[in-house]
């Protein structure tokens, strides 16, 4: 085969597997068997073997392609990912509506109802049809560039198809000419773990002695983490598409931009992108509530796990008018569905003793199904709490899981009481090691005082939870060090504290029960990786009161060093976004104690990395921080001198000379060559009034 035949037969395999894949994985609609896929797939691989060439970035073979990373890159969003705002109450909903319209008096408010996909907000970047990048929201400006783990997601295309959708496979090949593919169209949805996915994996992680997820949501936003796409793929991972972020198009397109959200979903469709397969258009509340009640008794056979409906105006234009929050839309609204509850038998009631010494109650039940997954075990949350709802052993008992990890214990069912059941009294010393406990602080600032907590620093559930959250994945990350390990570590004596962890050998981990060598080195190489990681993620794995993963991240962005935080005053601390006082005085106070200093200097003895990869010195402070001004001319009341000092001491520049890069020419009498210049170059022209109201502005 010559080059050139070898490059058109690619482009016709590689045009046929994506329509195939496109049917299949979006369409549903699969067009040939796997085995006559499988063999186009083949012969697509063959072909890049002989021809390296031809293996380009939106190649039906690059899903999985490069190498592991070592951290994700940052990405700015060219518009911001907002979140919504969400209400449980029908009358809430109402409100909702009637504000909109208070707002928009003269317009007829049209709604679309889609369902709430519970995954994780990615946002898709296509330049000239090509998926050049995929990001997670972040902090809804900046997110992390996941677009490795993206492309492994069969259901995302890695080019636009023009008109794809409701076409069958054989009739997918009318490619548009390049004109009329957007130059830039950035999409926003959702990456879900399928239910029936979701519920395999964990039966092998558990077979594979691994935690299981908490349930999709998680187990998607595990999957996304993950540094390397080759096990990404590996997951039953999904995306449904809903919304629009920058769109650059010219021409006939331009015309043809989605007017309404309706319109946008049949839009994205016609790239070959999925989006949500239900949604109702509706024109008056009554109909808002018909369709939320229709999305409920459907949305069980959805693939993806859901947790309430999206309700947003229809009308695109209308939405700029009614504008935004900080955080959110002023034009959408989140109605989540009440949570699923069960009633069962509530047997026994036990104690955990967490990593701060929190006393939980447990509510041992007989098992029962809810919303997915057997329970037998649910939160009482605290004394008060079963004091409250007056729980008794041997109580028939409604319990709910609402999206959290945990199912909780709602109330006791009264009308079923026996008078068997039994009051339970709350334990006066720690359950674990028999020492003292106290409600002197919480563990967040909403149980304050309310939870009891064993006073000793060396109980073993303490120091086991420690090292438990230390090895966590959204802390340090250290695969293998799940409670049974940790507990063995413990009983044997091998570890104390975090620190301990890096003196371990393969000699220490031999004589563990059920440990292997291929385990032991596993954990080990865990550990020894763990030593690079952000130092957020020390910081977070520290367990230090308040300091959650967000709190940790600001944290690392604000100091270079974990010295330089140590040294920081509480008041320096509260300066900094997501730092209250209650978390700055737990942090001063966590840096205080002896036993954390001698911590921290066993864990820099054993190599970890104390330096903050994220960290972003503050910009010169200044309303015209980054702005270039050039004075021309002499200005009424200004000296130049005088005008250069005021904009420089707001953080501004004054450079002599117009270019593209000037911000502001600022033009007085007289002014010559360097005012048209600016006139021609296009730079923004402002005379000593509005100078002064600038720097007064900062607008
Ligand atoms: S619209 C500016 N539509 O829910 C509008 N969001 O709680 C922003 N979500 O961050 C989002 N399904 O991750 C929208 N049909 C849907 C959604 C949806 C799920 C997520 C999204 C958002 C979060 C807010």
């Amino acid at each position: 085969m010559t080059g050139d035949e070898a490059q058109q037969r690619h482009a016709a395999l590689s045009e046929q597997i994506r329509a195939h894949d496109h049917a299949y994985y979006v369409l549903a609609r699969p067009a040939i068997s796997d085995v006559e896929y499988d063999r186009l797939y083949r012969e697509l691989l063959d072909l890049e073997q002989a021809h390296p060439e031809l293996a380009a970035p939106d190649s039906p073979s690059q899903r999985v392609g490069g190498q592991a990373l070592s951290s994700f890159k940052p990405v700015r969003h060219a518009i911001r990912m907002m979140s919504l705002d969400n209400t449980y109450s029908r009358a809430e909903l109402l409100d909702f509506v009637q504000r909109l319209q208070k707002l928009l008096p003269e317009a007829k408010l049209t709604w679309v109802v889609e369902p709430k996909i519970d995954g994780l907000a990615i946002s898709l970047r296509y330049e000239n049809g090509i998926l050049t990048c995929g990001a997670t929201r972040g902090d809804g400006a900046t997110g992390d560039d996941i677009t490795a783990n993206l492309k492994t997601i069969r259901s995302l295309p890695l080019r636009l198809q023009p008109s794809a959708d409701g076409k069958p496979a054989d009739e997918l090949f009318d490619v548009k000419s390049p004109a009329q593919i957007p130059e830039v169209l950035e999409v926003r949805g959702e990456v879900y773990m399928t239910k029936a996915g979701f519920e395999k994996l964990n039966a092998a992680r558990v077979a594979a002695g691994e935690e299981p997820f908490a349930n999709p949501r998680n187990a998607a936003a595990g999957s996304l983490k993950m540094l390397d796409p080759k096990q990404v793929a590996a997951r039953p991972l999904a995306i449904v598409l809903y919304g629009l972020g920058e769109t650059r198009v010219s021409g006939s397109l331009a015309a043809e931009l989605p007017a309404t959200q309706h319109e946008m979903l049949a839009w994205l469709a016609s790239w070959g992108l999925r989006s949500p397969e239900f949604h109702r258009i509706c024109g008056s509340p009554d109909e808002l509530i018909a369709a939320i009640d229709e999305l409920d008794r459907v949305r069980k056979d959805f693939a993806y796990e859901t947790d309430g409906a999206v309700i947003k105006l229809d009308p695109i234009a209308l939405r700029e008018r009614a504008g935004a929050t900080a955080k959110a839309p002023r034009w959408a609204i989140a109605y989540k569905y009440a949570p699923e509850q069960a009633q069962t038998t509530l047997k026994a009631i036990t104690i955990q003793v967490g990593r701060t010494g929190a006393l939980t109650p447990v509510a041992e039940l007989e098992p029962v199904f809810l919303a997915g997954s057997t329970i037998s075990r649910a939160t009482l949350h605290n004394e008060e709490e079963m004091r409250r709802k007056d729980i008794r052993v041997g109580d028939r008992v409604t319990i709910e899981k609402a999206g959290e990890v945990i199912p909780a214990v709602v109330n006791v069912v009264i009308s079923a009481r026996t008078g068997k059941e039994a009051p339970f009294d709350f334990p006066k010393t720690c359950p674990e090691c028999g020492a003292a406990v106290a409600r002197a602080m919480g563990a967040s600032v909403d149980d304050l005082g309310v939870v009891w907590r064993c006073v000793n620093y060396d109980c073993p559930a303490q120091v086991r939870g420690r090292l438990e959250h230390w090895c966590s994945r959204g802390a340090m990350d250290i695969e293998g060090g799940g409670d049974v390990l940790v507990t063995q570590l413990v009983k044997a004596g091998l570890v104390r504290d975090v620190a301990g962890l890096y003196r371990l050998t393969v000699f220490d981990l031999a004589n563990l029960e059920r440990m292997g060598a291929k385990s032991a080195q596993n954990f080990l190489a865990g550990i020894a990786a763990s030593r690079r990681r952000d130092l957020w993620r020390l910081l977070f794995g520290l367990g230090i009161l308040h300091v959650g993963a967000g709190v940790a991240k600001s944290l690392a962005r604000h100091f270079a060093t974990l010295d330089d935080l140590s040294r920081a005053t509480a008041e320096e601390l509260t300066r900094i976004e997501d730092v209250g006082e209650v978390i700055a005085k737990s942090l001063v106070s966590w840096f205080q104690e002896e036993r954390h200093r001698l911590l921290l200097e066993h864990l820099r003895q054993a190599g970890l990395n104390f330096h903050s990869s994220s960290y972003q010195p503050e910009a010169p402070a200044g309303r015209l921080a980054g702005k270039t001004f050039v004075l021309t001319g002499t200005l009424p009341t200004l000296k130049r001198e005088q005008a250069a000092a005021r904009i420089e001491a707001l953080g501004g520049k004054v450079s002599s000379s117009v270019s593209k890069k000037t911000d502001y020419v600022v033009a007085g009498e007289d002014a010559g060559s360097k005012l048209v210049k600016a006139q021609t170059l296009g730079v923004r022209i402002l005379n000593e009034a509005e100078l002064l109201a600038l720097c007064a502005s900062g607008q």
